[in-house]
């Protein structure tokens, strides 16, 4: 239930914003602002008014769940209008989160008093709308078109002394905010100051560079291909510093409706609830509140060992790095010195924080420093008789309770567990490269593991700034599954006629940020060689295998760092290469494939209803809990476009039935390895219009 309270404190008003947990924008709260707009009024008790959310926030914005919906009246924008009308000043009392409608609401009071912690933004755009209430126009009254428009493209939010830096705040209060925003309303009463404004407000847009917006639309080309609503953010700011407030706004409006109206908003706000919907685990008890971890250990400070202890230290928890050897220990220290020192120098971090950072870190190569840590993430060698040695000792040495993570890409997670004497509180923790930077961490039950584990394993991960998504114990778990099965479907491709590039291309087009043979390029294609090669010996040799990937391997080409792969390089730059095209020609050629022009139609539907259709085989194996868990991993982890909500998102847009057609057509052409997935024969044929439907059918 939400509901807007009116209550005075002698000559101020309090109106208080309820809608738990989050205050969101419901038309309870619509209509109920209006409605104590009205009592303000009409009391003269009061001279002010103080506008603040219940609990410990303010409001974060509209309801998300409403988008797509007919909204009822009244709307957040006559709310905010009634508010500027008001005679009587109202002043809004902000803590928690002032985000996205919630920020408006409060820029549509006369004045803003915040504590420091506060979170204030317009976070639309990873929502792919824009600020729709307002927030393009008055914001740049208060704080300039160009800080105005910085904030509202990153969608990120500032703290409470850096919006009163800004403009957006007009006093900081260190106690109650109630109780300091009381304070405020009456100084404004007893100085007799004149309302102020916000719409009303012209100096700052009028002292706007009208070149900015041409340069931000030049300078983020690239970044924005594909995107909407930063194109109609930056055309709605410049509306703000060259129309009249009205015109500005009503220009806004008709922006904010496009935005909602595309599919990239549908997409979008999938992928909100997907990321939050991931880590409900149906055994994991919801009250299971895990304390915050306070210490932590990794072994292993290669390549991902060190990424992982910066993830922890990067939020300030001291971590124990534990290596075989000094030498190795010194190496992988430098590594995250060397990476620390890259962030200082692009200005993402201040060297003060770096070195807070590496304090936190503190290297070891005895077992009996790290024992009593709440996490230890094991990184070594993807072997399993090391791993196996690395769980015997551990198992020895850590306190009771503490969570045994593992980061293997590949190995059977209960083989690693059962070396131990509990292998309940032993989980798969598999992060990705570079593991400081990216958000996606697959977390892997084994077949022992308790739901504590696994619920504090979730905790640990969003609390490091993670994006959990929790899997069973198989190959591949669910990306590097999806992934080989996509891989595969455009080796195939490169031999019914394709190139690489025109594969990239096609998929870079869909959204896409690098295309499949450019990744494998940067990852290095020498790895997959020798577990393919390993493999040989247990490949089913009645199944259809593309051998380009070990022919271009054979030359030495092991990608960008040989300066060679399916493409040639200088430095970074990949050029397509005569070479490998007359190297798949005859491919094709030894294995009796004729080739024909594959259209990049094709290609793109022929990677997602793959990718879309082992999804749904992983969901139907309970490998992963729900469809949108395949997508979180997939935007996560592996550079999906989130504006196209991922592949599992991809088919019910296109349609479950249609997509089963034609995964049941390449079936038919292709055989086994098309066997379309029992859970969308299931779609198909009970009509249902998205995966979850077809589960509970
Ligand atoms: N609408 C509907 N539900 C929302 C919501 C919103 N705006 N914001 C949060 N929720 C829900 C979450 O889905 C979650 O529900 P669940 O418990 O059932 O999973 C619950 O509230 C708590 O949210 P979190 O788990 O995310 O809690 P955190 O404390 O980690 O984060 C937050 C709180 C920072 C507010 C985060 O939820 C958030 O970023 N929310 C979205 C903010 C946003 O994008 N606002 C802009 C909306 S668009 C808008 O306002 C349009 C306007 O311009 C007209
Ligand atoms: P790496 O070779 O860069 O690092 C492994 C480190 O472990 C080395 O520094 C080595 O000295 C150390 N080590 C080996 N045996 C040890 C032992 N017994 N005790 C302590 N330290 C020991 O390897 P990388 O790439 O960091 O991989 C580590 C693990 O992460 C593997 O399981 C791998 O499959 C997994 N992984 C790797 C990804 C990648 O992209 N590199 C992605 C996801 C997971």
């Amino acid at each position: 239930m939400s509901s807007v309270e009116y209550s005075s404190k002698n000559d101020v008003a309090v109106i208080t914003l309820i809608n738990p947990p989050v205050n969101a924008i419901s038309q309870g709260i619509r209509a109920g602002l209006i409605e104590a707009l009205d009592r303000l009024a009409a009391d003269s008790t009061v001279q002010s008014a103080v506008l603040i959310g219940a609990g410990d926030t303010f409001v974060a914005g509209a309801d998300i769940k409403e988008f797509g919906k007919p909204l009822a009246p009244p709307t957040t924008l006559e709310a905010l209008a009634a508010m500027e009308a008001s005679s009587k000043p109202i002043v809004a009392a902000l803590a928690g989160n002032a985000l996205g409608g919630g920020l408006e609401i409060a820029l549509a009071c006369h004045w803003r008093v915040a504590v420091p912690k506060v979170k204030l933004g317009l976070p639309e755009i990873t929502l792919g709308i824009m600020p729709g209430a307002g927030g393009t126009q008055r914001l740049p009254r208060l704080v300039g078109g160009a800080k105005a428009l910085d904030m509202i493209l990153s969608g990120a939010p500032v703290d409470g002394s850096k919006g009163l830096q800004l403009g957006i705040v007009d006093e900081l209060v260190e106690g109650d905010p109630l109780e300091g925003a009381i304070a405020f309303a009456r100084r404004i009463v007893a100085e007799k100051r004149p309302l102020r404004v916000t719409s009303q407000l012209q100096d700052k847009v009028g002292n706007t560079d009208p070149a900015i917006f041409a340069e931000a639309r030049s300078k983020n080309e690239k970044k924005w291909k594909g995107l909407l609503s930063p194109y109609k953010i930056v055309e709605a700011v410049e509306a703000a510093c060259t129309l009249p407030f009205a015109e500005g706004a009503a220009l806004e409006l008709k922006l904010y409706r496009e935005t909602q109206a595309s599919p990239q908003r549908a997409a979008l706000t999938y992928m909100f609830f997907a990321e939050r919907e991931a880590s409900k685990i149906p055994d994991v008890p919801r009250d299971l509140k895990p304390a915050p971890v306070k210490s932590a250990s990794v072994i292993g400070a290669g390549t991902m060992g060190g990424g992982i202890a910066m993830s922890f230290a990067n939020v300030g928890v001291p971590v124990k790095l534990l290596e075989a050897s000094q030498d190795a220990l010194d190496k992988g220290l430098a590594r995250i010195q060397g990476n620390y020192a890259t962030s200082v120098a692009r200005g993402s971090i201040s060297q003060a924080q770096m070195d807070q950072r590496l304090a936190l870190i503190t290297p070891t190569t005895e077992y009996a420093q790290i024992g009593d840590a709440d996490i230890v993430v094991e990184a070594v060698f993807e072997n399993m008789e090391v791993k196996q040695g690395v769980f015997r000792t551990l198992d020895g040495v850590m306190k009771p309770g503490a969570i045994l993570g593992t980061n293997t890409s590949t190995l059977d997670i209960d083989q690693i567990a059962n070396v131990t004497k509990r292998p309940q509180e032993v989980i798969g923790m598999h992060f990705f490269s570079p593991a400081n930077v990216m958000k996606l961490v697959e977390n892997v039950r084994g077949g022992k593991t308790s739901p504590e584990i696994i619920g504090r394993t979730m905790a640990v991960s969003r609390q490091i700034g993670k994006v959990p998504v929790l899997a069973r114990n198989c190959d591949g778990f669910i990306g590097n599954r999806v992934l080989a099965v996509y891989g595969r479907e455009c080796d195939f491709m490169l031999e019914e006629g394709a190139t690489p590039w025109q594969i990239d291309r096609a998929l870079q087009g869909f959204g896409f940020p690098m295309g499949l043979f450019l990744m494998r390029d940067m990852a290095g294609l020498d790895v997959g060689w020798r577990i393919r090669a390993y493999r040989e010996q247990f490949r089913d040799k009645t199944l259809r295998y593309s051998p380009i990937g070990d022919r271009i391997c054979e030359l030495g080409r092991f990608g960008q760092k040989t300066g060679a792969g399916y493409y040639k390089y200088i430095g970074r730059d990949a050029t397509p290469d005569p070479e490998i095209e007359a190297l798949i020609i005859k491919t094709a050629a030894d294995l009796g494939i004729k080739r024909r022009e594959v259209s990049d139609e094709e290609i793109v539907w022929r990677v997602l209803s793959v990718m879309a259709n082992e999804g749904a085989k992983i969901v139907g194996e309970g490998i992963a809990i729900r469809a949108s868990d395949v997508d979180v991993t997939y935007v996560f982890g592996y550079g999906f476009p989130r504006h196209q909500g991922g592949p599992m998102f991809w088919a019910e847009q296109q349609g479950l039935d249609k997509v089963y057609a034609k995964v049941a057509g390449y079936h038919a052409e292709q055989g086994l390895f098309w066997e379309p997935a029992p859970l969308l024969v299931k779609a198909a044929k009970s009509g249902a219009k998205s995966w979850k439907d077809a589960a509970v059918e």
